[in-house]
This record gives structure tokens, C-alpha cells and sequence, in this order.
């Protein structure tokens, strides 16, 4: 996935479940292809098949399983994941937490089955310890913030620095994403000022009445 990036996550909003993520899913491929930006999304596992058969932008799960094949009942297994078309998938978002040994384990699962590797992390200590995996992102979000509408950028700027300064000390190859409560342009360009290589976002696009509309206006701040 190309940098700089906003990674739209859909949550199990009604606005983006079943039928309507296909929506929405056009809706912001649309505004990928006419702002030249690099736009990709988070679907339930449920959703991604349909999904990649109508739109060609990244598509990542939000959740993927240390589990083998065969007596996993319930798992979402990286083969699945790979045989619905997903490129990759978030892992340790804050609504969705791990073990450290699970996020090992099912980073190192996404390198072996080349699939992008979104880590979250809920601070900068936190994404300087889990750098040490090598995921390909590290996306921090302070999770009080989350869902509401003051955004990281403007509520924890020190945040989004120390993260890339620690992650980067670690493996400078680490792209760091950041994300919680970010709606506006200037949230974003506040974001890669301060050193982010893109944005993890929800709400701002999942309840917003023209979500191609406000994605392109986000766009332009990226
Ligand atoms: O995964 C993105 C997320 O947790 C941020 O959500 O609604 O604050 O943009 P939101």
C-alpha cells in the first residue's frame, strides 16, 4: 500500500455492513481515483469477498487468527483471508486487543503469507514496544479518543511525534498511521507534519451523509 495513505475502517457500522459496505466501498475508490490519493479500508471478514469484487482499492480485514488449518472453528485464518482477496489486516485495534504473543504470532503469519500487517497501538510506548515485531504499519490511537470528535491531532500532537520518533528509532522502515477522532483536513495535515505516513479513520467517513464528498476533502490534506 502506497504512503501517504488514510486507511478507512468500517467498524461494524450499519452504514458500512453487508450490502451497504460494497457502497461505500465504491463511494471512497471513487475519491481515491479522482484526488490520485491512496485511499484503502477495513471490512468485516464477512465482507471482504463481495468487496473485492467490485472495487480494486486495498482491502484489509479487521481481525485475523494465529489458527492453523483443519479443528479451528471460528478462526479467521489467513488463508481465508487471502482466498477472499484481502491484502492484509488490522491486528490490536483497541476495540479488539491481543496478547503481545498473538500479535507475534499473527505478524509473523502476515509476512509469511505476504499480507500487510496494520498493528495499533494505544500509545507511543506501546508502538515502540511492538516495533521491535517489524509489522509493516504501527497505527496509534489513544483510545479515550476514539469515536469522538476531538481528534489526536489536535488533543495529543505529542502523541503522533513520539511515535514516530520511537517506532522509527526502532525499524525506520515502519510506516505509523495515526487515528482517533480525526474529521477534518487539517487534522490530517497536522498528522504528517508532525511525522505520520497516513491516517486510521472511522467514524469521520462512516457517518457522514456524502462519505465520497468528505473523503475527498480529507484527501486534500493528505
Ligand atoms: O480504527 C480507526 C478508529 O479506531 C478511529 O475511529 O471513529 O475515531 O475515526 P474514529
Amino acid at each position: 500500500m502506497d504512503t501517504p495513505i488514510i486507511i478507512v475502517n468500517f467498524k461494524t457500522y450499519e452504514q458500512a455492513t453487508g450490502k451497504n459496505s460494497v457502497w461505500l466501498a465504491k463511494e471512497l475508490e471513487k475519491a481515491s481515483i479522482e484526488s490520485g490519493k491512496s485511499v484503502a479500508i477495513s471490512v468485516q471478514a464477512t465482507d471482504i469477498y463481495r468487496i473485492k469484487e467490485s472495487v480494486k482499492i486495498p482491502v484489509l480485514a479487521e481481525h485475523i487468527d494465529p489458527a492453523g488449518l483443519g479443528g479451528y472453528t471460528g478462526k479467521v485464518t489467513a488463508l481465508a483471508l487471502i482466498e477472499s482477496g484481502a491484502e492484509g489486516s488490522l491486528i490490536n485495534h483497541s476495540e479488539d486487543r491481543s496478547p503481545f504473543q498473538v500479535i507475534q504470532d499473527v505478524v509473523g503469519i502476515c509476512k509469511d503469507n505476504n499480507l500487510s500487517s496494520i498493528v495499533c497501538a494505544k500509545d507511543a510506548e506501546e508502538a515502540k514496544k511492538l516495533a521491535v515485531l517489524s509489522p509493516d504499519f504501527i497505527a496509534v490511537e489513544p483510545p479515550e479518543l476514539i469515536g469522538g470528535d476531538v481528534s489526536v491531532s489536535s488533543a495529543k500532537p505529542e502523541i503522533i511525534h513520539n511515535t514516530v520518533k520511537l517506532v522509527k528509532e526502532v525499524n525506520p522502515e515502519i510506516k505509523v498511521l495515526c487515528g482517533a477522532g480525526v474529521k477534518t483536513k487539517e487534522d490530517i495535515v497536522v498528522a504528517l507534519h508532525l511525522g505520520a505516513d497516513g491516517i486510521l479513520l472511522a467514524s469521520g467517513i462512516t457517518k457522514a451523509e456524502d462519505p465520497k464528498g468528505k473523503m475527498l476533502e480529507l484527501l486534500e490534506g493528505l
